[in-house]
Order: C-alpha cells, then structure tokens, then sequence
C-alpha cells in the first residue's frame, strides 16, 4: 500500500512512523513534510489539493491522511473523493465541526448533547447583557479557526466584555472573531479523547491528556501542547460509557441524519466536572502532541485502522493497543510561542543505552535539514521525545532520559508531564 500523509508537524511524523512499521505499507509520501520525514518516506512539495489528486492518482496512492485542520476546514476530502480517491478525514460539510464554533455548540445542543450553558451573538449589546447574567470567569471564543488563540478565558465581567468588544470588531481575529460564542466556565479537569470513525462505527483511543501551558505546574501562556501521555488513569469505565453514550454515538447517528456522516479522526475536547464529562470543543483530527503518544500504543497494523475507517468498513477491524503508557515531552525553540527562533543544530548524545535503545523514540515537528545533512531546530515544537512503559511512572522517566541526551541552543520543555495524574489527580 502507498500512502499519502498531508501535513508537516510531530503529528504527521508520528503517523508516518507507525506507517512506516506495518509490512503492507510498502511507500509514505509526506506534502510537504518537515525536515526528518525523509527518514521515512519522501517529502513532496504539492500545496494545491488539485495538483495533489493529480499526485496520488499518478502515483499509485491507495489512501491518503489528513493531519492538520486546514486542509479538511478547506475540503481537500470533497476534491479527492471526487476524483475516487480514498482519503481519511471529514468532509469539508462534517469539518465545521471544528471550523464553524457556533456550528458545534448548535449542533451539540439539537443533539442534547452535554456542553457549557452559551450564547452564539455577533451584537455587543447581546454579548454584555449575557456576560453579565454569568459568574466568573466567562469563557468567550471566536466563530472560526484562530490558530488556537481564539478562546479568552475572562477573570472579570469587564475583560470579557472588552474580548467580545475587540472580537466583534474583527481586530483582534478578523472575519474569523466577528461572530462569537459566550459560554459558561466549566471547572474540572480535560481530557483528549479520540474517536477514529467511518461515518457509521467508531474506535474509541486510550484517552489522553495534553499539558497547554507553556510552564510547569499550568503556568504561562496557552501553546499548542507542550506534553502528553496516555492512557490516563484519569478516565474509568463509567466515563468511557457516559462519553459512548452520550457524545459519540449521538454525534455519529446526528451528523448522519444531517447528511454529513463523520469519517475521520473525532477529537473530544472533555472537561470533567464532578464526574460528568462535558463537551468543551470537537476538533475534526488527532491533537499533536497527543498522537505522537497514541501511536506507538497501537498494536496492531496502523494501515488497518486508516484504511478501513476511510472505505467505511471499521466494523471487520480488530483495533487493539499496547498495554502500556507512553509520556511525550515537546522540546520548543527559545521564541515559542511568541517568536520565530534562529536554526539551532540539534545535537543527540551517542550514549548507547539498551532502555532508552529499546523503549523511546523522537517525533521530529520543527525541524529542517541542512544542505551538511544536519538537522537543524527551525522554530516552534522541534520535537518530541517518548518513552514508553509498563508504569506511567516508568514511562516518564524514560521519556525525560532521552530529553537530557537531547541538544539545541534555547532548547525549552516542561520537566513536569503527566504530573496530575502521578498526584493522582
Ligand atoms: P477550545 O479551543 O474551545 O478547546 O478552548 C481552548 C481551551 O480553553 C480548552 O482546552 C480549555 O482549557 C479552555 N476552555 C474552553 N472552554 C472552556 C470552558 N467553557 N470552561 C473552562 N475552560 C474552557
Ligand atoms: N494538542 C491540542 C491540539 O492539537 O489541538
């Protein structure tokens, strides 16, 4: 089988690996890759969704995967499926599920589906007089994509009203914030959890937890994820049965009676609170870097899981996973996640040692490769460093083993993943 893999950070990286493992995959393409997804495959640099059916149709692709947002919100599935190619993700109808804020909570409420109290408003007055009728902190979000910034977590009625106001003009995010979300805040703790469907059935992940603040302890600015590690023994069965229950099986069933079945990688952004999951956002693909620990929990052929939940046959797959933990820790460049950083080499101690031989592995995310063939830290997440274990404890510690064998100027990272969980809670 050859294989097409769109995107170019840890999360496409982590896929191509466990690709890269499975004996029917016999070729991975990445568009446009990063600078150590050569390693596994060949990089081509197609951007044009057309131009990149075009690619796969030549090239003999038999699927093709979708890791970022963009690209699905965009409807690169509707063009390759047009043209009978087989691709994993949503359609671009089914991604604004992730694209469109106010499309999500709307749909989570026709579907009674559990999610905070909210108003969807593009009139200040409206947002004020909301605002006011909630207690603080006021949760206040954008309508579209914002990279991840577009979520303000208001301590005071006034800083809320001064997010809508900013919002609302379209200063701050443009045609993207002039439509907002008002929701009450929601105190527990969060979840990932992830859902690979077909449209019709479903394979529930072990679920995960991503660590969003830059600093230890939650602290600092909000990025992208600086952390994860799954399984957490913060989910039992009683939550695995409530999320089933009521949020993917009603979501599955009323995206199919809304013509726009789900096919693709359902993210389920959980808050807990008091034991009752609640839906806080979906996002239409893997979390990165909660995939780069999902992965290699997978034990059987990952070209199975992808293929079959593409061609709407999860049903006859036998999905299983590892029994053990995997911690990913993100080494970021200096800048993020304000500025662009220079390029660093990135230098590996060559200390063999069989643990760290035989249970981590390295996701490369911002990396490029230099004309002497080095690889150079580029910017942002450069890449993360995962160990493996029987114990989560255990797993830690390895992971963070192989972060102190790993060398670049402003290199940064937490030194605290899966913390809450090793408190227990
Ligand atoms: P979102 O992009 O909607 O997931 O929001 C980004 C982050 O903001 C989430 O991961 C949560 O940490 C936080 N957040 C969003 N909505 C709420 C809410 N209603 N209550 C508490 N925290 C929230
Ligand atoms: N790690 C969270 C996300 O990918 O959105």
């Amino acid at each position: 089988m050859n294989i097409l893999i769109v995107g170019a950070g840890g999360r496409e990286y982590a896929i191509g690996l466990a690709l890269s493992k499975d004996e029917k995959v016999e070729k991975i393409y990445f568009a446009p890759g990063n600078g150590a997804t050569d390693m596994l495959g060949e990089n081509i640099g197609i951007s044009d969704f057309s131009k990149l059916a075009d690619f796969a149709c030549s090239h003999g692709v038999d699927l093709t995967i979708v890791g970022p947002e963009g690209p699905l919100v965009e409807g690169i599935v509707d063009i390759f499926e047009a043209r009978e190619l087989t691709i994993f993700g949503p359609s671009k109808q089914a991604a604004q599920l992730e694209g469109s804020k106010i499309f999500m909570k709307n749909f989570l409420k026709r579907h009674r589906i559990p999610t905070a109290p909210y108003i969807e408003t593009d009139r200040l007055q409206e947002a004020y007089a909301f605002i006011e009728s909630l207690e603080t902190p006021v949760v206040v979000k954008a309508d579209g994509l914002c990279g991840g910034k577009g979520v303000i977590i208001a301590q005071s009625h006034d800083e809320a009203k001064k997010a809508a106001e900013e919002m609302l003009s379209g200063n701050a995010f443009g045609h993207a914030g002039t439509r907002i979300v008002i929701e009450a805040f929601l105190d527990g703790y969060e979840l990932s959890v992830f859902a690979i469907c077909d449209g019709e059935e479903y394979v529930i992940l072990p679920a995960a937890q991503d660590h969003k603040r830059l600093l230890n302890n939650d602290q600092g600015p909000n990025t992208g994820g600086m952390g994860a590690y799954a399984p957490t023994p913060l989910v039992n069965d009683a939550i695995y049965k409530k999320l089933e229950e009521r949020v993917i099986v009603p979501t599955l069933e009323g995206m199919k009676a809304e013509d726009m079945p789900f096919k693709g990688v359902l993210f389920m952004g959980v808050m807990v609170v008091d034991g009752e999951p609640m839906i806080l956002e979906y996002n239409v693909r893997f979390g990165d870097p909660e995939c780069e620990v999902l992965m290699p929990l997978l034990k059987s052929p990952a070209s199975e899981l992808f293929y079959k939940a593409a061609t709407g046959n999860l049903k006859s797959a036998e999905i299983r996973f590892h029994e053990a933990y995997a911690v990913g820790v993100v080494m970021a460049s200096k800048g993020y996640p304000y500025q662009s950083s220079p390029l660093a080499e990135i230098i590996i101690d060559d200390i063999h040692h069989e643990e760290l031989a035989e249970h981590t592995h390295i996701a490369y995310a911002g990396v490029t490769r230099g004309e002497d063939q080095k690889l150079y830290a580029s910017g942002g997440r450069v890449l993360v460093c995962i160990g493996m274990a029987e114990t989560l404890a255990q797993a830690q510690k390895r992971a963070y083993m192989l972060v102190g064998q790993i060398h670049f100027v402003g290199k940064q990272c937490r030194t605290d993943i899966a913390y809450q969980a090793l408190q227990g809670g």
